[in-house]
């Protein structure tokens, strides 16, 4: 009997997960399941809350409510110890691809596995060369991260990430800064691991045509909500959805819309022009942006 999604456990369980920083709620009662061996999108504007989201997820954040669960574990409660273990689990691929600059891109991807794993130093050089290579990068092995290009890098810093072996792997924006063509060759990569690996893989971005070349599944967060989780196909109709239909969308669904197709008009541009300009002129917090601002001195 083939398994049907229902019967296969998510690898990633997020559930009312809410974090603040200072008063401010930055995530507000999140929800997210991850499946084993798919790619999950998380989208948003810029502060919508995507890194916050991935830094929960990775154990760097601790939230203030809910519970995030990896590998049916909740690492809420964790010490660093223990959360040190589930991390030899998954992989991290940060913007600037974070390497160690005096290190080769051989040291670099060694690290992991020289610290984390009791492995003979002969197992450590075929287990870097095989993530160099699948990276394309094993012939820069003796390069150190100054001497090649931002694209490179972010290949290293996957090939880093794939050290352990992780069973997901965590992307924030992976092609930010690149050019199309390097930008497409990442994702072309992400999509070979996913495959040729079977890792799970949560990708941060907003970069549009990267999200659906990759997606399986997409997520859209918006001021810390979480509006819609849902295949790639429901985001694609939502973005193809013709200007005559548009006004019978929900608001929700009319920003989406707006976002995926990155146009100027709709409820984004609004929210733009409502908010922020008059609280900034005249020093208000948003929630006094409605009376009548005062260009008398405060004093006295
Ligand atoms: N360590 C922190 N301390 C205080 N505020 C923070 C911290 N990290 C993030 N924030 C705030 O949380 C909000 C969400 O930030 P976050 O970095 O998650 O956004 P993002 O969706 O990743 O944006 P971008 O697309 O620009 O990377 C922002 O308002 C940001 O200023
Ligand atoms: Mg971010």
């Amino acid at each position: 009997m083939d398994p049907t999604p229902s019967q296969t456990e998510p690898v990633i369980r997020v559930e009312g997960l809410v974090k603040r920083f200072g008063g401010v709620t930055v995530l507000d009662g999140i929800n997210l399941t991850v499946n084993p061996g798919e790619t999950m999108v998380i989208m948003g504007g810029s502060g919508s809350g995507k890194s916050t989201l991935l830094r929960c997820m990775i154990g760097s954040h601790r939230p203030e409510a809910g519970r995030i669960e990896l590998f049916g574990q909740n690492i809420c409660g964790l010490d660093e110890e223990r959360l040190n273990e589930v991390r030899k689990k998954f992989g991290i691929l940060f913007q600037s691809g974070a390497l160690f600059n005096s290190m080769t891109l051989y040291e670099n991807v060694a690290l992991p596995l020289q610290e984390h794993t009791d492995l003979d130093p002969e197992i450590i050089d075929i287990q870097v060369k095989i993530k160099l290579e699948l990276v394309g990068l094993r012939e820069h092995a003796n390069k150190y991260p100054a001497q090649i290009s931002g694209g490179m890098k972010k290949r290293a810093g996957l090939a880093r990430a794939l050290a352990l072996d992780p069973k997901i792997l965590f992307y924030d924006e992976p092609s930010a800064g690149l050019d199309p063509v390097t930008s497409a060759q990442i994702d072309q990569l992400i999509i070979a691991l996913t495959r040729q690996l079977g890792v799970t893989s949560v990708v941060v971005t907003h970069e549009m045509d990267s999200a659906f070349t990759i997606a399986d599944r997409m997520a859209m967060l918006d001021r810390g909500r979480m509006l819609f989780v849902e295949g790639r196909d429901w985001f694609e109709n939502l973005r193809d959805t013709g200007e005559a239909e548009t006004a019978s969308l929900d608001e929700d669904r009319q920003l989406i819309r707006q976002f995926l197709r990155g146009a100027p008009d709709g409820p984004l541009a609004s929210r733009r022009d409502a908010q922020g300009y008059e609280a900034d002129l005249f020093g208000l917090t948003p929630d006094r942006v409605t009376r009548t601002p005062s260009l008398e001195p405060t004093r006295g």
